[in-house]
């Protein structure tokens, strides 16, 4: 397919598939790398209801979170999330990840604002 050999060839993405054994139950990956300031942005998302709240996004999380501090050897590792995601920004700042940013009435859907928060993991301090 076209599209994923040109999108395997971005050098400022990584996508990767989390998998329950063989089935795919969601995504994660990092857009915007910067090897010059040594940051990225965080995505990720359990796609499957059924998968959520099982422990999945945390080792996802933590997997993903080596990857690019010992692979890509990011110095800060950036997400965004809506501030009433009380379950993600509970798992983030579990992690260590800290909110830089609150940018008010970020995002609108179904008719609501929503704030979004920024958050950053820095690299340990060897
Ligand atoms: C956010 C998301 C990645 C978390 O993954 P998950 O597999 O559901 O989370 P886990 O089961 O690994 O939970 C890990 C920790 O997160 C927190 N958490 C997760 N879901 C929670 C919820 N609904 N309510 C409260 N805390 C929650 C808890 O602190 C939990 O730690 P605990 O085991 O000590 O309770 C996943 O739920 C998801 O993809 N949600 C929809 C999309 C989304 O919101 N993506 C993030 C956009 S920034």
């Amino acid at each position: 397919m076209a599209w994923f050999d040109n999108y395997q060839k971005v050098k400022n993405k990584k996508f990767f598939t989390i998998c329950d054994d063989n089935k795919p139950i969601g995504f994660m990956g990092f857009s915007n790398i910067s090897k010059a300031n040594k940051n990225a942005d965080l995505f990720i998302a359990i796609g499957e209801d059924d998968y959520r709240g099982k422990g999945n996004g945390k080792i996802a999380m933590e997997w993903i979170i080596d990857y690019g501090f010992n692979k890509l050897k990011l110095h800060k590792i950036n997400l965004g999330v809506i501030k009433d995601n009380a379950g993600a920004v509970k798992l983030y700042r579990s992690l260590g990840f800290v909110t830089e940013g609150k940018m008010k009435d970020e995002i609108f859907h179904n008719g609501k604002y929503y704030d979004f928060l920024t958050m950053a993991l820095f690299e340990k301090k060897k």
